[in-house]
């Protein structure tokens, strides 16, 4: 529009906390967040990931404090690795009835069964291999592993899963799952696929705290090449048709660009995973002084939700919701917040 001096005045809008509040288009809230939780073997444990500050290790017998802790700081979601005591080659705690994440499902649904609880599915923390299905020589089988994968739903259904998320990458797994799903009665369940998941070197540190580097090769052979965007949407239009009631992006920061696509052609929740190595740079910077890790963390949430991410995976989580907690405090009093 046409301004009385040929300009027009943005600042107008930016001159105080209150303003700058009123006219945000986007808003963290820890009600985004769902927090990861590694849970192991063992009893009382609790065991920092050395290149992940302030994440955990945690045994079953732990989760109930952690669950009170998240709940607190209202987050009210997780998502469940495990590591289990034994790993063979096909990866069988992974669809033990009696498994490790089996347990920790129950477990948390005995203490608080309001808490949404989505099971990782995969078997690459449960492969002596370190990698997501079943070999022939170095070669992954896919439809052998699917198999798997749909066995590894129905019991983590059966446990009490709120929903399953697949992050193996295989062709096909959705439909396998949702098949299985059904015709155990478990219509109900939702399937949130890793619908979009680069071969990302941001993972090191996750296969740190999960304990499953693969022990040779990488896996490029099913995850996406980060060149890619045009395939993401091919690779979600056919999660979403083999049955996905949500995606995922996968990893966030450097695949910004694929979120806002996404949210564009898709009308199904979009998750964006906030993954380790993008963690552990904020938290390592943050650290040796180098830069502001409250502001970077809120502003690097802030851009995923910015891009189109409804929901956000972030180890970030608990932190984020104190400083969230702390701004809407000072706001109150009417003080600047370091957000705006
Ligand atoms: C398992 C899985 C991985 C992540 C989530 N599920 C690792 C991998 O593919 O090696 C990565 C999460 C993160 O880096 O935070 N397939
Ligand atoms: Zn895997």
């Amino acid at each position: 529009m046409e301004q009385a001096n040929g300009f027009r005045r943005f600042r107008r809008l930016r001159q105080t906390p209150g303003l700058r509040n009123m006219v945000r288009e986007t808003r963290l809230a820890a009600e985004d967040f769902v927090y990861p939780l590694f849970v192991t073997h063992g009893l009382n444990v609790r065991s920092e990931v050395p290149s992940m500050p302030d994440v955990y290790q945690i045994s079953v017998d732990q989760l109930r404090g952690e669950i009170d802790e998240l709940r607190a700081l209202g987050i009210g979601a997780t998502i469940l690795f495990g590591i289990p005591e034994h790993k063979d080659p096909a990866g069988t705690d992974a669809y033990n009835p009696d498994g490790i994440i089996q347990r920790a499902i129950r477990a948390i649904k005995e203490h608080d069964p309001d808490f949404v609880v989505i099971g990782d599915v995969c078997l690459c923390e449960y492969t002596d291999h370190g990698h997501c299905g079943l070999l022939d020589g170095e070669h992954i089988l896919n439809d052998e592993t699917i198999d798997l994968l749909a066995r590894v739903a129905v019991v983590q259904a059966e446990a009490g899963v709120d929903i399953v998320a697949p992050s193996d990458m295989m062709d096909g797994r959705v439909a396998a799952m949702r098949r299985a799903l059904d015709q155990n009665g478990y219509l109900e369940t939702p399937i949130l696929s890793y619908a979009a998941k680069y071969a990302s070197a941001y993972y090191g540190p996750f296969r740190d705290a999960a304990e499953s580097v693969p022990t040779f090769g990488d896996r490029r052979s099913h995850q996406m090449d980060p060149g890619n965007a045009r395939e993401a949407y091919a690779e979600i239009a056919a999660d979403i048709a083999e049955g996905a009631d949500a995606i995922m992006i996968k990893p966030a920061v450097t695949y910004l660009d694929v979120i806002a696509g996404a949210r564009e052609r898709f009308d199904v929740p979009l998750f964006a995973y906030n993954v380790s190595g993008e963690y552990s740079m904020i938290r390592a910077a943050g650290r040796a002084g180098w830069i502001d890790e409250r502001r970077v963390t809120l502003e690097t949430l802030m851009a995923m939700k910015r891009a189109g991410a409804g929901q956000i995976i972030t180890y970030h989580a608990k932190q984020a919701a104190r400083w969230l907690d702390e701004e809407r405090a000072a706001a109150r009093r009417g003080a600047p917040v370091a957000t705006g």
